[in-house]
């Protein structure tokens, strides 16, 4: 896309340039978030800004811009890029300053960039499901922060990507947490069971959204720990996120998930969920 957000301004991309010392280049030393653009409105827009904010503050970082500063920045790119279906991103780092780990002085600007991208929805992977590895989960405690440092994320991804998958399903000893870029449900007997929103994981948008509408529309759901055997147990399984959407599950570890096609409650919350996008952005596309 043309246009694109730094340190607040709206540049031409060419225009935009970061310095070799930015703390994000040499050490990840800041926070993001990736936003879904549906008929050129974001979706749950201020949910991720809030978060954004809440990161920020975990690692010792104060945006300079409010929540409402970033909103409107952030519409005003999109209207700009004329971008109708895709992404925004955003991240903040803690600026640029001579090479040192400790932090540099507080009045050293933090680096903010923003852009955006066309992304479809993946139509035909929600259709069919994917397939899944299991992989263990050997990133940092502090998964509830959206840090830059995503090295843990990206071996997973890699290694879901050379075994056919689209996904690799992270768990520690043997408690299930996260994918690479989404979350994780399974279903048993009907229920929604998912990791609670604790330092192991992302607590995810898309996560949040679904398991309001299990609570809005009578389906059964509980944030609780679950194992890998539940995992190969369960009747369906599910991932969400913002590039993701509800997206079925239907082999792991070249295993079957149920009948090895999307199961009906997976397929519920999809309806549910495209709903509520169009009851938020007022379209899909
Ligand atoms: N990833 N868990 C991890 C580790 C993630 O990176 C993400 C999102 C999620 C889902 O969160 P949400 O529903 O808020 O998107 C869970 C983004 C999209 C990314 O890094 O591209």
């Amino acid at each position: 896309m043309e246009y694109v957000i730094l340190d607040g301004e709206i540049l031409n991309r060419k225009e935009a340039k970061i310095d070799i010392e930015d703390r994000g280049y040499q050490f990840g030393d800041g926070v993001y978030e990736v936003i879904r653009v549906y008929n050129g409105t974001m979706f749950t827009r201020n949910e991720h800004l809030h978060r954004l904010i809440e990161s920020a503050e975990k690692i010792g970082m104060k945006l300079p811009y409010t929540l409402e500063e970033m909103g409107q920045q952030l519409e005003e790119l999109v209207e700009q890029n004329k971008l109708r279906l895709g992404t925004v991103y955003l991240q903040f780092t803690r600026g640029v300053s001579p090479r040192g780990h400790a932090f540099p002085s507080s009045n050293v600007p933090l680096t903010y960039v923003a852009y955006t991208r066309t992304v479809p929805r993946p139509a035909s992977d929600m259709e069919t499901g994917v397939k899944t590895i299991t992989n263990e989960d050997i990133r940092w405690l502090r998964c509830d922060i959206k840090s830059l440092n995503l090295l843990g994320n990206l071996l997973a991804k890699q290694k879901a990507k050379e075994a056919g998958c689209f996904e690799a399903i992270g768990y520690r000893d043997d408690i299930v947490t996260e994918g690479s870029l989404s979350n994780i449900s399974i279903v048993k007997n009907g229920k929604v069971i998912t990791h609670p929103a604790n330092h192991f994981i992302l607590n995810g948008i898309t996560r949040q959204q679904v398991l309001q509408l299990c609570h809005n529309n009578g389906i059964p759901f509980e944030e609780k720990t679950f194992t890998l055997h539940d995992l190969f147990q369960a009747d369906e399984i599910f991932l969400t996120g913002t590039t993701v959407e509800v997206m079925p599950i239907v082999e792991v570890d070249g295993k079957a998930v149920g009948a090895g096609k999307p199961g009906s409650t997976t397929k519920r919350l999809q309806q549910l969920f495209k709903q509520e996008i169009i009851n938020q952005c007022g379209g899909l596309e």
